[in-house]
């Protein structure tokens, strides 16, 4: 067994790890934005097609000491990359985290290729060329205090680029964050969906690829692990072609998305072309104001605009007042769930919560809130 490290967004490390757990990893133990986890190469590949909440699959390799420049570029230059890296091979580093002599990410990332490619140059005479685009081998290093953990990143982009969604909208939700709310809803594909201020789509779409049981991997190109000298080819056609063959075609009860901005719109129906589901995921263009429940339950999850990126304070005021007066009119029977970073906002909503979840939206602290309609 191999030990894996996934890379989540603060707040989302327990949501993952069920995921990871409903995937087969063996030793799970979430961390601070997080989660380790055991398991065989298999394991590796299913996460990266099918992990619908993380960003990255590292594996973790090793870990040295990083006081300061000079003792990172010495305990790096002594590992061997031979397994790993071969000089035809190009090779990208990422760097996160500091300290108090490696305050500079970028600076850091290159004192870690110098080392290994002067290793290189001593070992072969001749080196790894850098390819921050598409490396061959993209390598994370992690500062924490004085020390250096050294990982191969499996995924290569982040997972929260599925590869459907050229087109965004104003303040799209990431993927993977969509994903994880819809995982902390009470939703399930037996249930009707709506988000009514659905920007870009990006819930809608994330509802339907669950309810559709369709791994989000399959829209990508390329994950990390594919250039890998021990990569596994015929393992990974049988999990891809697994996923292919597991697909359903039709949703039990409708996913739809609306929002009153026309061109926004039409980005979210060519985001659902890319995904294929143009005839599964309905969007329309309508004003929150004019909306009626579709059907007597249902989840709506939405996340309207909170001042922080669009809008303004006291505008959003009676967006927020609408939305609340929407739900309690007009959706009794429904769970709605609202993502705001805006507490006096939410405020407007003037309907008791059943439920307050932190989650973070990138760095801004959110809470979804989820109101029970009677
Ligand atoms: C923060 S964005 C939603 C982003 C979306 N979740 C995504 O991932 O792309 C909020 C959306 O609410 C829409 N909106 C604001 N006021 C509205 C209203 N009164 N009726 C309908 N849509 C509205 C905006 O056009 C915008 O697309």
């Amino acid at each position: 067994m191999n030990n894996y490290f996934a890379t989540v967004a603060r707040g989302l490390e327990a949501i993952a790890a069920q995921e990871l757990e409903q995937l087969g990893a063996k030793n799970i133990s979430p961390d601070f934005t997080g989660v380790h986890f055991q398991g065989d190469k298999a394991l590796l590949y299913r996460v990266n097609l099918w992990a619908r909440t993380i960003f990255r699959v590292l594996v973790p390799l090793a870990e040295v000491k990083s006081y300061n420049a000079q003792q990172l570029y010495r305990s790096v230059q002594k590992l061997d990359w031979t397994e790993y890296l071969q000089p035809d091979m190009s090779i990208a580093v990422n760097c996160t985290g500091k300290n108090n002599n490696l305050n500079h990410t970028h600076f850091t990332a290159l004192q870690i290729k110098n080392a290994i490619v002067d290793r290189q140059r001593d070992q072969y005479g001749e080196r790894s060329d850098v390819d921050i685009k598409n490396p061959d081998l993209l390598i994370n290093a992690h500062i924490h205090k004085n020390h250096c953990i050294l990982s191969l990143d499996s995924s290569g982009s982040s997972l929260h680029r599925r590869g459907y969604r050229p087109a965004m909208g104003i303040a799209p939700l990431k993927e993977t964050l969509a994903a994880a709310l819809i995982a902390m809803s009470e939703w399930n594909p037996d249930l009707p969906f709506l988000d009514p201020l659905c920007g870009s789509g990006t819930l809608p779409i994330e509802s339907a690829l669950i309810a559709l049981n369709i791994a989000p991997g399959l829209y990508r190109q390329q994950f990390g692990f594919q250039t890998w000298l021990d990569f596994d080819e015929s393992l990974w056609q049988e999990i891809r072609q697994e996923a292919e063959a597991g697909k359903l075609f039709e949703l039990s009860e409708p996913i739809r998305g609306s929002d009153r901005d026309l061109d926004i719109i039409e980005q979210a129906e060519d985001n659902a072309i890319n995904c294929g589901l143009a005839a599964q995921v309905e969007f329309y263009q309508q004003e929150l104001a004019e909306i009626e429940a579709p059907a007597d339950k249902g989840v709506i999850i939405c996340n309207p605009p909170y001042g922080q990126r669009i809008g303004n304070t006291e505008e959003l005021g009676a967006l927020y007042k609408l939305l609340g007066d929407i739900f309690k009119q007009r959706f009794t029977g429904w769970t709605a769930y609202v993502l705001t970073g805006n507490k006096e906002l939410s405020k407007k909503i003037g309907l008791r919560t059943s439920r307050r979840l932190p989650v973070y939206n990138g760095s801004l602290p959110c809470t979804l809130l989820k109101y029970e309609l009677y």
